[in-house]
């Protein structure tokens, strides 16, 4: 039985309902699972999970590459199975539970799950949950629209449940380039030299007596739920279209500018589109998730090669990109996320990192992740990887949320994931603040001229003027440093304004 997915015969045996493979998995056990950013997650066993926990309670410790898609953290969430999460997720359901104090969530750097998992710093995974597009003759991993943590997850596993989903186009195959860097302290240097560079196979190599399981499915990845570009975010593209031209005049940067990576969500995904009209060609993308603007710079003849470690979708594009998906393939790769999201080939390729904030103050601190400082959004994802070893360190966000009741731009964030030091560009749809080789008061006066909302903007320079009575490098009146947050509290707006 499908033989072209499962090439190594004496698998054959292995083949079970989801169901039968959800009761391997047991009480207390610490789980793998495919899937990034609602690409390649396993599917039909983590349902039937689900649904097993709803007649018979059990807890499980969850990890995946990232999101998952088809709801999968909201009906794992819902049985109860989820005692802990990591690395990232981006449910709603989920997320309640999170703030609730329910489910204990590690928001983590993407790159760093498996480097702990491999080192022996977090508990083991015992079993893994892998969808994969084909097993080879060898019994290795074909894996489908991402690669995420799978890699080393289906290494590091004592058993292996494969899904063979047959929504997923064979012709996945080949796309892959997994690649596992050794043990420390005697690791080698990484060697990608440059986005299209493939260091690895095509496969994930297991021993198949590992594979305790295989599942058939056919379920397609959830579209990505990126809105189009509005007004604000091209003109937050605009900004930077107008940043990168003024680099190339100054010999900084060449009309392909270097590798990008984009962040995930609508912002990012409009910032890539307003690449389309700028005059920058043979642009390489050394990116984590690759999303409809890619393809659309593919297709514009912008884009020369995008790394990622998954494909993310919109319907619509996902059924252009796979009716004739060899246009692609030779101009693609993706990679496990610790290679995606490493440091040390971020640093060497020099990458331009373009990602989301929540909230940035007036010294270029980020928060990506907590609403009010307390409550979880997503998760920090790949963002911190990216800004700290960075070319250019950018963080777009739109000045205003809420209808107006919140300023995107702060006296102090309520809670730091990307400090000052890691900061370069800020750019909301009021405009660009190049911080590169400013003290903290000239960046504080950048911030406040270029990014601030005017409904804001007087407020932001009062509260500067006065911290700077009070003198420090860093000038702040601590009384007050919260206090748009404390009024959102209890309010519902920052200020009465
Ligand atoms: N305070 C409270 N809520 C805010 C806010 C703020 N300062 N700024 C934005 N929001 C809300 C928006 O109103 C919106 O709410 P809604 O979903 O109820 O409409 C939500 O946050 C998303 O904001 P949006 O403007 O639509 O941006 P986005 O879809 O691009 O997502 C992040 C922005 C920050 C949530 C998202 O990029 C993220 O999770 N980033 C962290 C992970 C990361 O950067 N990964 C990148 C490496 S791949």
């Amino acid at each position: 039985m499908y033989a072209d997915r499962i090439r190594l015969a004496s698998l054959q045996d292995k083949i079970m309902s989801a169901a039968q493979a959800a009761e391997l998995i047991e009480d207390g056990m610490t789980v793998g699972m495919s899937g990034f950013t609602r690409a390649g997650e396993a599917k039909a066993v983590p349902q039937a999970l689900a649904e097993r926990a709803l007649r018979t309670p059990l807890k499980i410790s969850l990890m995946t590459g990232a999101s998952l898609g088809n709801d999968l953290d909201k009906q794992l969430t819902e049985a109860g199975v989820l005692a802990r999460r990591m690395p990232f997720q981006v449910d709603s359901t989920l997320r309640k539970a999170i703030n609730a104090g329910s489910v204990m969530f590690i928001d983590q750097h993407l790159s760093d799950t498996v480097e702990q998992l491999r080192n022996r710093q977090i508990k083991a995974v015992d079993l893994a949950v892998i969808e994969c597009v084909a097993i080879t003759e060898e019994g290795h991993l074909v894996l489908s629209t991402s690669v995420g943590n799978s890699a080393s997850f289906a290494i590091l596993a004592e058993q292996v449940i494969v899904e063979i989903n047959l929504a997923q186009p064979l012709e996945l195959e080949g796309l892959h380039d997994i690649y596992i860097p050794s043990y420390r302290p005697t690791r080698l240097p990484i060697p990608v030299l440059s986005a299209d560079t493939r260091i690895g196979r095509c496969a994930v190599q297991i021993d198949p007596a590992k594979i305790s399981a295989i599942v058939i499915s056919q379920q397609a990845d959830s579209p990505s739920t990126v809105l189009p570009p509005d007004d604000d975010t091209q003109a937050i593209a605009g900004h930077l279209v107008d940043f990168f031209k003024s680099e190339v005049d100054a010999g900084r940067l060449t009309n392909s500018l270097m590798p990008l990576q984009a962040g995930i969500g609508t912002i990012a995904n409009a910032v890539m589109h307003g690449l389309l009209d700028s005059p920058f060609d043979n642009l390489t993308m050394y990116s984590e998730v690759l999303q409809d603007s890619t393809f659309d710079l593919f297709d514009a003849g912008k884009l020369a090669f995008a790394s990622g470690s998954s494909m993310t979708l919109s319907a619509r594009k996902h059924a252009q990109v796979f009716s004739h998906f060899e246009r692609y393939k030779s101009r693609l790769v993706l990679r496990p996320q610790e290679i995606s999201n490493h440091p040390e080939v971020i640093r060497r390729l020099g990458i331009i990192g373009i990602n989301t904030a929540l909230e940035f103050d007036l010294y270029g601190n980020v928060n990506s992740t907590h609403v009010g400082g307390t409550r979880m959004m997503n998760g920090i994802g790949g963002s911190g990887d990216f800004a700290r070893n960075a070319h250019l360190a950018i963080f777009v966000t739109k000045s205003i949320a809420k209808g107006g009741a919140i300023s995107s731009v702060v006296p102090m964030v309520s809670h730091v994931d990307h400090t000052e030091h890691d900061v370069d560009i800020l750019v909301t749809e009021q405009g660009l603040a190049d911080l590169r080789g400013l003290a903290p008061r000239e960046r504080a006066q950048a911030v406040i001229d270029n990014c601030v909302h005017p409904q804001y903007r007087e407020a932001l320079q009062c509260y500067f003027d006065q911290a700077c009575l009070r003198g420090g490098h860093t000038p702040h009146v601590l009384q007050e440093a919260l206090q748009w947050h404390i009024n959102l509290e209890e309010t519902g707006r920052m200020l009465a304004c």
